[in-house]
């Protein structure tokens, strides 16, 4: 492989420069040149395609963000668009392309890698809901952020005695939600793999939280599980507790990524230049506990993986 290209697609997460300067580096290690492709599968169909060396990438695995920008791409899901991306590889002469994103950009690089186009993806969301692996970079980071809000939200409904309703991220799945009601303590933590029975599952254990002598009360909604304003609203009329609700929103995709996310996100990019250099491709790397891996992505992309049921049972415990 002479010339390798790498991309970051979907929402972005903290750690996807991390994985970018790996590659970059791991490339230029190894003898490859290394192009960028900016705003994920729309540059790759506009031809927005720019060298990178190792002073393009120093100092990025501190920064959030992207520097290769990211971006979700329509056309690319027209049979015109997916081939003018074939093309713009084969005129670039890329012989291989790391994409990093979610299982959407995935099943693009699938589409590519049946052009003939050899692909390896990195996992890189914060909701971690990804079949295949059982971290995906950004996670470790976005829970921290949510818990440190939800830590200084817990402050003021200690003075004012409420609740306090937070609405995490997480897409369809509650991996976020579930480990950040467990890192805060939370009292009700609502995550979309669980049906919601609001009198058993939020005002029930609200009134029992309050018989036992807490004042002030933490509620967990995963963005996929329920409207976090109808739940507040719903507590007030039931226990007429004072309630406040806060949208975490795009702030839990920011910031300084930590060290799992930044370790991780090195591993794997320098797994992925690896396994394009010894001509292994059409591969997703994963994480398989502490050990990095990698899956053909066909196979990858119909793994399935649930909430963790240890977690799941360790907070309903710590809850009731
Ligand atoms: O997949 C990451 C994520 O932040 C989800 O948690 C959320 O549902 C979605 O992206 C938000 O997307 P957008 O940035 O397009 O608002």
């Amino acid at each position: 492989v002479k010339r390798i290209g790498v991309l970051t697609s979907g929402g972005d997460a903290p750690g996807m420069n991390a994985a970018i300067r790996a590659v970059v580096l791991t490339s230029i290690h190894l003898g490859i040149d290394c192009v960028g492709i900016r705003r994920g599968y729309t540059g790759l169909i506009s031809g927005d395609i720019v060298p990178m060396t190792a002073e393009d990438v120093n100092g990025i695995e501190r920064c959030g963000g992207t520097i290769l920008y990211t971006a979700r791409s329509a056309e690319f899901q027209t049979e015109k668009g997916l081939q003018r991306a074939v093309d713009n590889c084969k005129f670039m002469d890329i012989e291989g392309l790391v994409v990093i994103g979610g299982d959407g950009s995935y099943r693009g690089a699938l589409e590519l890698s049946r052009h003939g186009v050899p692909v390896v993806g990195l996992p890189g969301t914060i909701d971690n809901d990804i079949g295949c692996t059982s971290y995906t970079i950004g996670f470790d980071t976005a829970c921290n952020t949510a818990i440190d809000a939800v830590d200084k939200l817990d402050d003021t409904m200690q003075a004012h005695e409420r609740c306090s309703v937070v609405e995490v991220m997480g897409h369809r799945a509650g991996h976020l939600a579930l480990n950040v009601g467990i890192a805060t303590g939370a009292t009700v933590t609502l995550i979309p793999e669980m049906g919601v029975d609001f009198e058993a599952d939020v005002s029930g254990r609200i009134r029992s939280a309050r018989l036992k002598g807490q004042t002030h009360f933490t509620v967990i909604v995963a963005e996929g599980a329920a409207s976090a304003h109808e739940v507040a609203e719903k507590i007030k009329a039931a226990t007429g507790i004072d309630t406040r609700v806060t949208t975490l929103g795009h702030i839990q995709r920011g910031g300084s990524p930590l060290i799992r996310d930044r370790v991780t996100a090195a591993r794997m990019g320098y797994k992925a230049v690896r396994l394009l250099a010894d001509g292994v491709f059409n591969r997703i790397i994963c994480m398989n506990g502490e050990k990095c891996v990698d899956y053909d992505i066909e196979e990858a992309l119909n793994m399935t993986k649930g909430l963790d049921e240890d977690a799941c049972l360790m907070q309903d415990a710590l809850m009731s």
